[in-house]
């Protein structure tokens, strides 16, 4: 697809041939995101966070900058006339007077496509409830990419809350796409939700196997992807105190993964992963991290069509 002038709302709407395209860009960025260019000079980028956030608000800033771009934006709802019962929709059509391109995130689902709909300059999804993160998804693609060599046949673990994650329901579909083998690993009551894994099975035929012990399936893994259990989105308090602190990673529980296992995390990490794994030369999550930065060079860079 030509990426000029749309919006990258679902991870669902790209073929493979698209994000493999996003890939190569984001390899043409890779340089770039330190030493910075000049390929957006002039352009604006608008950040709309409705949503606590650290990464995908900071790192798409500093895209935008390490473009020559500029940007302006709000990182809560608090600070938006949102808070006077300003819509999504009048929101929007106010600051595409102010910029080039929005990034928003959102606790509701499928508030980012309501964005795209009124807006007539490119939306990006940055985060809409427990739904989706497709930029996330590109940069945790990509690392898997630089650090494995590949994706086709490799054993990838999604560990930890996958019901309410958004990272892991845009993240799996693209797995079977690529050709991986995936493993869900949750405790009980947070397992990935039944209409993803059926999708799943259905689109790619691949193997996917659910289970709520690490232990069975660690050994034959290549990627481990923890994610934190998201407060946030629990009806009530008292689902939440049920699961909490149910699962943790530690250098005795890694002793029996395979040497060159990749683990990953989107961050925030809450106790999810001990501090101790830091030093362990398998944890690669602040290297994933720094992909943030040539991954979404990449995407605003094509949305606003200066590159091809
Ligand atoms: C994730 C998110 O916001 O969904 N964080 C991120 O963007 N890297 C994961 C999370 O909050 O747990």
């Amino acid at each position: 697809m030509g990426f000029a002038g749309s919006d990258f709302i679902s991870i669902n709407d790209f073929s493979k041939a698209d994000l493999e395209h996003v890939f190569k860009v984001a390899d043409r960025m890779l340089p770039l995101a330190r030493k910075g260019s000049s390929i957006c000079k002039n352009k604006v980028l608008a950040t709309l966070f409705y949503e606590p956030s650290t990464r995908t608000r900071l790192s798409f800033q500093t895209a935008m900058l390490r473009l020559g771009g500029r940007r302006i934006g709000f990182s809560s709802g608090a600070e938006s006339s949102s808070m006077k019962g300003e819509t999504i929709a009048d929101t929007v059509r106010t600051i595409e007077q102010y910029s080039d391109i929005i990034v928003i995130r959102h606790p509701s689902e499928g508030a980012a496509r309501v964005a795209a709909d009124y807006a007539s300059i490119p939306v990006i999804n940055a985060g809409d409830g427990s739904h989706q993160h497709p930029t996330q998804t590109v940069l945790d693609l990509y690392t898997i990419l630089k650090e494995k060599g590949k994706i086709k046949g490799l054993n990838v673990g999604l560990y930890g809350d996958l019901k309410y994650g958004r990272t892991v329901h845009s993240l799996l579909g693209t797995l079977g796409l690529f050709g991986a083998n995936v493993f869900c690993v949750s405790p009980q009551g947070l397992e990935m939700p039944v209409h993803f894994v059926k999708e799943f099975k259905e689109k790619h035929g691949g193997d996917l196997v659910e289970t709520s012990s690490l232990d069975t399936v660690l050994p034959q893994l290549d990627v481990l992807y923890a994610t934190r259990i998201q407060k946030e989105r629990f009806p009530d308090e008292k689902e939440f105190l049920k699961v909490k602190g149910t699962y943790s990673l530690d250098s005795f529980a890694l002793s029996r993964a395979k040497d060159d296992l990749v683990l990953l995390h989107p961050l925030p990490r809450v106790d999810e992963i001990s501090y101790e794994l830091d030093a362990d030369p398998r944890s690669r999550f602040f290297k994933q991290v720094f992909y943030g930065v040539p991954t979404r060079m990449a995407l605003i860079a094509l949305l606003l069509g200066k590159v091809k």
